[in-house]
């Protein structure tokens, strides 16, 4: 039987819960998909590649039909170069629709053979963006519920490296220690 495979490409800077929704939607409906992160040396991203990598891995930990990769060039060649027969994009709102219809429409020009899937997040996530995270954190604002627990504290960690020095110098492991402490060896 014919295995569809998937790449769900991005920048993922960083992932947010709105990126998991779509993945786990992925998920059940292809036999395996693949969170493909851009290499763009062009930008300047808050998370480095490995970071972002690293979250994303963790995330989706969970589904066995998911693995994550990162790539440069065109995403149509990567596609191809995977075996993928289709690319998975979300579409949040309306202004979402026209820079992806572009993107789709290149893709196909380049590459018919390969078919965009939009899919919609839940409604709770259809505001959310990478940029609107950072932009909320880096102004001390909340983005708990918005991002998974552990990006949550990557992006405290970044935006305070003191916390960082903190938790490196400091992890609790004994009774006191939190269950995420045990797990992350890190403290919240
Ligand atoms: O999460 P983003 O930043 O909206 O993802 C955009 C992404 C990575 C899917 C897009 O920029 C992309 O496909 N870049 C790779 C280069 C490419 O193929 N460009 C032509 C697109 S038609």
């Amino acid at each position: 039987m014919k295995r569809i495979v998937a790449i769900y490409p991005g920048s993922f800077d960083p992932p947010t819960n709105g990126h998991l929704d779509l993945i786990e939607r992925g998920a059940n409906i292809f036999d395996e998909l693949i969170v493909a992160i851009l290499r763009n040396p062009e930008k300047h991203p808050l998370f480095s590649l490995a970071e972002r990598k690293l979250m994303l891995e963790s995330m989706t930990a969970d589904f066995p039909n998911v693995r994550v990769e990162t790539f440069d060039g065109l995403t149509v060649d990567y596609a191809l170069t995977v075996k993928a027969t289709a690319i998975l994009r979300g579409i949040r709102a309306i202004s979402d629709y026209e820079y992806e219809l572009q993107m789709a429409l290149m893709n196909r020009k380049m590459h018919p053979e390969l078919e965009t899937v939009f899919m919609m997040p839940a409604e709770r996530y259809s505001y959310l963006s990478s940029r609107l995270v950072r932009e909320v954190a880096q102004l001390g604002g909340s983005i708990q519920g918005l991002v998974p627990p552990m990006v949550e504290q990557r992006l405290k960690e970044k935006l305070d490296p003191a916390i960082k020095l903190r938790n490196a110098r400091s992890p609790r492991t004994g009774k006191n220690a939190s269950k995420y402490e045990k797990r992350t060896g890190k403290r919240k």
